[in-house]
């Protein structure tokens, strides 16, 4: 069945479900993971869901090579549909993403363009990182959320990393330190996570 196209035969998601904590960067030297593994670590704390990493290096999309517009959802490519299976079988999710030149990264707009449906009503939190903390790419991103029918969360992270965080190649020197003070920020969202799943139920 497909749950997406009508809200009154979806299953209501269940504490307990799988939620994703998405890579939003694919660079080779990028700092994304490490963030994206502390900020998952603190949502799991006495979380009833289950958070997980999903890194778009390893998704490794092509850029968009669909002839058909997601929404009719008549994929062509394998690639497509295998990652059509995998946004479905979340039930939330969480984009880290680094702010570049005051946007957010192209992998991650492309990974969103791919599909349609799929992330429709899922319930999103956001998280930047940046030397101000990437407020203009948090601003284009819960756009885009809005045109794909998510629901963003009223909390959302935004990160500042400064050159003092980092080594001489730009690698965060001690990320404890760094993230300490977002903590309560950050289990906000699971707290906000949890209330948009189980207003699902009702
Ligand atoms: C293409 C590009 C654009 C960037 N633009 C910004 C920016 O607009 N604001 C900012 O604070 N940092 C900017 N930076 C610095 C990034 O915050 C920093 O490189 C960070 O490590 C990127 O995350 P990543 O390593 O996970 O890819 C930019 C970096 C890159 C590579």
């Amino acid at each position: 069945m497909d749950h997406t196209q009508n809200p009154d035969t979806r299953t209501a998601p269940q504490p307990g479900d799988r939620i994703a904590v998405v890579v939003g960067s694919t660079r080779p030297t990028r700092i994304c993971p490490g963030i994206a593994e502390w900020i998952r670590t603190e949502l799991q704390q006495d979380s009833p869901l289950t958070y997980e990493l999903l890194d778009l290096a390893d998704i490794d999309l092509p850029l968009l090579d669909e002839p058909l517009k997601a929404a009719l959802q008549q994929y062509e490519h394998e690639h497509t549909r295998q990652w059509s299976r995998t946004v479905s079988s979340y039930s939330g999710f969480v984009f880290v993403f680094p702010q570049y030149n005051w946007g957010y990264p192209a992998v991650l707009k492309n990974a969103l363009d791919f599909l349609y449906r799929e992330w429709h009503d899922k319930p999103a939190a956001v998280a930047s990182y940046g030397t101000r903390g990437g407020n203009k790419g948090v601003a284009q991103l819960l756009g885009v959320l809005q045109g794909l029918h998510m629901r963003a969360l009223d909390s959302h992270l935004e990160l500042v990393i400064t050159d003092a965080d980092v080594d001489e190649d730009w690698q965060l020197k001690n990320i404890e330190a760094t993230l300490h003070p977002y903590r309560d920020q950050t289990r906000a969202i699971n707290e906000q996570m949890l209330e948009a799943l189980q207003d699902d139920q009702q």
